[in-house]
């Protein structure tokens, strides 16, 4: 590989899956999984295995098929490399390399923090103890596995010198990627990139290794960390689509791929990514974790290249480049344009559903068919967004305990806002209930809990619109958490920190031109992922008829 070339190491499935709130499925990791491997990712860190039996078994169900060099039918001499996270443990290590080993290429990635702060109190341990931990732990992954990633956590906060010592040890011992973690965000780009520069300096034997960059986004300086990085050496980039990751987040994969191909000319550096799929990427991934894109958000935001100006837009009319640094259709993001209507078949759906990245047959495709042609009765116009809003809820729903059946809703200045819903259970019995509100919403998710049982607070509600128009799809997300969890609902070990339990909270989407039928189709979306991560049937709860 030239060495002009950044590997992108995409965390979104591990890093970023432990945003509040952002738990995947299996299902929905693998979707994603096969989504940055068409992508181009060089790495995708697929989890993180010692976390749960579930989290095992989805990097294994990554490893077996994204990681295979046959995928749907296709043969790829370099499918990407799967990584599992691991910390410097023989139990943890053990699991990773359970999840990664039916990858063609796997890799395990071991951390231990090095930060004088870490090292007093959360491991209270001596450097050098920490150091012998390394050479440890590092020689036993390697002793299951050829490619190893060792990480220092915290490393923007440890000592030069004692980061070189780990990092070395760590070279001795068998890695051959040597990722810096600027774990709690906290360096700036002058510093980091230094940090870098030195690293390549003075680490013994530090040219067998790829140096890693890993920034996370606390003061807003997560790209340019990151660049900064590179600009100093390192080859390797650590990424989440959309950004996500831990509290402010970690570097947006977008950012970083857009910044060294808008500035090729000037940094003479590429990556491997097929750029105009980026939007879709970062829909999939706001869609499946529940995490909106704000809409001025770089490269995928809604706004990324809208022109509201008159100035801007005489200059966009005269010449595209007076404002637009990069063409939309280089990031995927075209202005939506008619794609199908009322009279398109099945088939012609379900083309275009596999041009949008969307492998769509039996059940599926004729459910996707029914909403489809339920759409175009109401709306003439159906794009790409429509499609997509329309997919992605049936890609989120992994079960269907309660489904909504009929909603009606009085509301108005002149009375009680008022639901009455109707819903079918996954026994096949029907409920109704009715509810008063503070407004629609409020009513119609009252009703539902009246008949659900299942008391949760609402932590988010949001509605937007797909496209332009009063025809226009409306698209609700809401986050929920259950007032009492329930007691199968496992709690989750947050690998930063080892010990702590994260509150398990539920997300949900809808889309409808009706956006009260939205907002209750996304409330039972997150009702029905509470169940199904608690596996009890509706039935269980007692409903009333
Ligand atoms: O931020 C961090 O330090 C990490 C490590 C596990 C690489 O995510
Ligand atoms: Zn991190």
């Amino acid at each position: 590989m030239s060495n002009n070339h950044v590997r992108i190491f995409d965390t979104t499935l591990r890093d970023g899956e432990q945003s509040p709130g952002a738990t995947m499925t299996s299902a929905e990791k693998l979707e994603v999984a096969k989504a940055l491997s068409r992508l181009g990712v060089d790495v995708i860190e697929a989890g993180f295995p010692a976390a749960s039996p579930d989290d095992l078994r989805a990097v294994q169900n990554i490893a077996e098929t994204v990681g295979a060099k046959l995928i749907d039918g296709r043969k790829r001499e370099e499918p990407p490399i799967i990584c599992g996270l691991a910390r410097a443990t023989e139990g943890d290590i053990r699991k990773a390399w359970e999840g990664v080993k039916p990858a063609a290429r796997p890799r395990i990635h071991t951390f231990i923090a090095t930060s004088p702060i870490h090292r007093e109190y959360k491991l209270r341990m001596s450097r050098e103890e920490v150091l012998a931990k390394i050479r440890e732990m590092v020689s036993f992954a390697k002793s299951l596995c050829d490619d190893i990633e060792f990480s220092p956590e915290d490393a923007g906060r440890t000592e030069m010198d004692f980061l070189y010592e780990a990092l070395a040890a760590a070279i001795e011992a068998g890695a051959t990627t040597l990722n810096i973690p600027d774990t709690v965000g906290y360096t700036l780009p002058h510093e980091f990139g230094e940090r870098i520069r030195l690293i390549h300096e003075n680490v013994p034997g530090i040219d067998k290794a790829i140096v890693s960059v890993h920034c996370h986004n606390d003061l807003g300086l997560a790209t340019a960390n990151s660049l900064a990085g590179i600009l100093n050496g390192a080859r390797q980039v650590e990424v989440a689509i959309n950004g996500i990751g831990e509290r402010a987040g970690n570097t947006a994969l977008e950012e970083i791929v857009m910044a060294l191909e808008t500035r090729k000319a000037l940094l003479g550096l590429e990556t491997g990514i097929d750029t105009p799929q980026l939007t879709r990427v970062s829909r999939l991934v706001s869609t499946v974790t529940g995490i909106p894109v704000q809409p001025n958000k770089a490269i995928v935001g809604a706004n990324a290249f809208a022109h509201e100006s008159g100035i801007h837009q005489d200059g966009m009319l005269k010449n595209q480049e007076t404002y637009e640094i990069m063409r939309p259709e280089t990031v995927g993001a075209e202005k939506t344009h008619l794609v199908l209507g009322k009279h398109s078949g099945k088939h012609a759906l379900q083309n275009r559903l596999a041009e949008l990245g969307y492998t769509l047959e039996g059940e599926a495709l004729a459910t996707a068919f029914e909403r489809f042609k339920d759409l175009a009765d109401k709306k003439k116009v159906i794009t790409d967004a429509d499609l997509i809003a329309l997919f992605k809820d049936g890609l989120t729903e992994p079960k269907e305990h309660f489904r909504l059946v009929d909603l009606q809703v009085v509301c108005g200045s002149m009375g009680l806002p008022t639901a009455t819903v109707r819903i079918v259970d996954d026994s096949g019995e029907t409920h109704l209930g009715v509810n008063v509100g503070t407004g629609p919403v409020d009513a119609v998710f009252k009703a539902i809990d009246g008949i659900v049982g299942l008391p949760c607070t609402l932590l988010e509600y949001s509605v937007s619109s797909v496209t332009r128009g009063i025809d226009a799809l409306g698209e609700v997300s809401v986050r929920i958490q259950p007032e009492q969890s329930p007691a199968s609902v496992q709690q989750r070990i947050n690998p930063q920190h080892g010990e702590s339990a994260r509150a398990p909270v539920y997300h949900g989407h809808g889309a409808e031109t009706d956006i009260i039928v939205a907002s209750a189709k996304a409330y039972l979306a997150a009702l029905n992922r509470l169940l199904s991560a608690s596996d009890r049937p509706a039935a269980a709860l007692g409903v009333e008829a």
